[in-house]
């Protein structure tokens, strides 16, 4: 989009450079600077009356790892701080930055996710790796801090983030502030880090600079937006289907959704995050157990509610986690939690299948009140949903695609909070608070001839109808291959007849389906594309994008494995050159993956 402003006051050059810079930016990027240049012009007014001392600004680096976009967002977050304390940063996305200008830097922020058992986000993994490796520099000079998001319910608990800060510390580098490793409700502690992180560099500048104040910059980038995880709009449901044939042991449903007038808008391959409430019945059953008063007040994030509430909307109760434990094992004095919380994989498998109910059944506390109890169980976290339409498509409608999960353990049936709730306790008057996840790391290709490989069984099959809809409606003619894998066919072929529609009108262009459960030996999307290995790789050499979804544990590495043995084999590599060749290919953003 090129600007033409016949009366702008801006002389020719001036105004090619606005081009050419506008047109690198994305959009969170035009969202800052909007408010940069509002806060900037505001110091300027000042400046222009009183003459400030210039001090030496400090150039801050920021590099984030993220896979599914809440640290790009924090990234973002401190770069907008940074500037409107007069500090010069620079974000980058880690797969966007040259390590070798890491011993250039003086100031640098490391804020990264973990995904998988512990590792790096796609995007942070060639840094990951250089820092480990025998190539990295020195780093002597390079003041820095790491900021960490995880989820404390995984083994490897913001194992990433630890991972750099070692890395960065071997490599002589001197910790700024010390590191925070972040849960599931990361805003205040991340805020913390924020503050912490620039008031550390701002003090370490020599005098005062120019400041563009920081509520002009702030107040200004993000005045539009209405609705966003902070403040989820509530979404009146429109339909709630079962997927799933008669007899199936899967159950999935096909949920719509209104976004009408939240002004909220999403993009193919984003998620939607979900604020979700708990069952009533376990809720009932942990405050019988507790002996608590449901209406008893307790203190919530600086203000007060009854205990059933906190409960049913505010606190995690479906899943254990380590700092949980631990600071029960604290309270209970009882010798065995202790030796099981000391024994890592005892205690692994101890929380496995096992709730806030069981704790509490299991090790009660003697001096416990409900206040007390609210506050050691950590915030209900929001899940994240692909999403399964086009807006091009739907207009104002969302569409996901929800596996209720449900298992029994320990002597009982379980359900999970958020899969259940949309599938079981959600009614025709109830809303859904959401907000959109955007996820720029598993978007389609902007050239819409180029082909697509799309592999996603179960519900990993979901943004694939997003991309479909999303390909049909902007008439693209690149050819797409959807790989799709379930156990049934009668019972679980996932939007069946939407998908034979568009192998029949053209638009999918090849079909492979898994169907593991139907014949004796068990089939799955791997066996597929294995068996689809010199069109793959003609595929490929055409410039096709590989998209995973689905299963992160199992599917998405035998899926790699496959890809790897199709490159060795095909493209006569050895097994590091089909390594590199897969990296190139997701430094190339050709090889996304949206696992979970
Ligand atoms: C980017 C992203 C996209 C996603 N997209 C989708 C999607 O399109 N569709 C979809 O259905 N889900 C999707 N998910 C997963 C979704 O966010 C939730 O994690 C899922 O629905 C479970 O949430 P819940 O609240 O129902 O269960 P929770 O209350 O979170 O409980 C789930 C937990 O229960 C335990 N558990 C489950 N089964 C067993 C068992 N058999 N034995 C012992 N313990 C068990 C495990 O600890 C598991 O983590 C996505 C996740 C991400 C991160
Ligand atoms: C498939 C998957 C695996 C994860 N593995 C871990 C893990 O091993 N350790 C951890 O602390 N957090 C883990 N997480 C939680 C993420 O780090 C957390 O959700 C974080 O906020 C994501 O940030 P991002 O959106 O910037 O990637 C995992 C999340 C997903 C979806």
């Amino acid at each position: 989009m090129n600007i033409r402003l016949p009366n702008a006051p801006l002389t020719d050059e001036q105004l090619l450079q606005l081009n050419n810079l506008l047109q690198g930016l994305e959009g969170w990027q035009v969202d800052w600077l909007s408010g940069y240049l509002s806060g900037y012009r505001a110091a300027q007014m000042t400046t222009d009356l009183v003459p400030t001392a210039v001090a030496e600004r400090i150039k801050l680096t920021i590099l984030y790892g993220s896979q599914t976009g809440n640290t790009e967002v924090v990234a973002g977050q401190l770069a907008e701080k940074a500037v409107a304390s007069g500090i010069d940063a620079t974000v980058f996305d880690m797969a966007d930055y040259k390590p070798r200008e890491l011993k250039n830097e003086r100031y640098l922020a490391v804020l990264t996710s973990t995904h998988g058992e512990g590792e790096p986000p796609d995007n942070a993994m060639d840094l990951y790796e250089f820092l480990g490796g025998r190539k990295a520099p020195g780093l002597k000079g390079l003041q820095y801090s790491v900021l960490s998001l995880g989820d404390s319910s995984y083994e490897y608990f913001c194992q990433t983030g630890i991972d750099f800060d070692e890395r960065l510390q071997k490599l002589g580098a001197t910790a700024l502030i010390p590191r925070v490793d972040c849960d599931v409700d990361y805003d205040a502690a991340a805020e913390q880090w924020i503050n912490a992180f620039i008031e550390n560099l701002s003090s370490t500048m020599q005098a005062s600079v120019p400041q563009p104040s920081a509520s002009t910059a702030l107040a200004s980038s993000t005045a539009e937006v209405l609705y966003d995880r902070k403040n989820p709009f509530p979404a009146p449901i429109l339909e709630n289907q079962l997927l799933n044939g008669r007899g199936s042991s899967k159950e999935v449903h096909h949920i719509e959704l209104s976004l009408d007038g939240s002004g909220l808008s999403y993009q193919p391959g984003d998620a939607l995050g979900i604020y979700p409430q708990n069952d009533p019945i376990l809720v009932a059953q942990l405050i019988e157990t507790l002996a608590f008063d449901a209406n008893a007040t307790v203190e919530l994030d600086e203000r007060s509610d009854t205990l059933i509430n906190a409960l049913m909307h505010h606190r995690e109760i479906t899943l254990l986690t380590r700092p949980l434990l631990e600071k029960w094992a604290e309270l209970a004095g009882s010798d065995e939690l202790t030796q099981l919380v000391e024994d890592k994989s005892a205690l692994t498998e101890w929380l496995r299948g096992r709730d806030v109910l069981d704790l509490v059944q299991s090790y009660p506390l003697a001096d416990l009140d409900a206040n007390g109890f609210i506050n050691l169980l950590r915030k209900l976290p929001p899940r994240l949903y692909s999403i399964a339409s086009s807006q091009a498509a739907v207009d104002e409608e969302v569409h996901l695609t929800v596996a209720a999960v449900r298992y029994y353990s320990h002597n009982r049936n379980r359900g999970g909070v958020a899969s259940t709730w949309l599938a079981d306790r959600v009614t025709d008057d109830t809303t859904i608070p959401v907000y959109i996840d955007p996820n720029k790391n598993f978007k389609l290709p902007a050239d819409d001839d180029a082909p697509i490989i799309m592999i996603g069984p179960g519900t990993g099959v979901a943004p694939f109808r997003s991309f479909m809809q999303e390909r049909e409606e902007r008439g693209a003619r690149g050819p797409n291959w959807l790989f799709f894998g379930d156990q049934h066919f009668l019972t679980d072929f996932l939007y069946q007849t939407e998908w034979l529609g568009w192998r029949k009108s053209g638009l999918l262009t090849n079909l492979d389906v898994a169907f593991s459960r139907d014949q004796q030996d068990k089939v799955y999307v791997q066996h597929r594309l294995r068996e689809k290995s010199i069109e793959i790789w003609n595929w490929l050499q055409d410039g096709a994008h590989i998209y995973v979804c689905g299963d992160a544990d199992n599917m998405a590495p035998d899926v790699n494995e496959a890809l790897l043995d199709i490159i060795c084999e095909q493209g006569q590599k050895s097994r590091e050159d089909a390594t590199e060749f897969l990296r190139q290919l997701t430094r190339d953003k050709r090889y996304q993956r949206d696992v979970y």
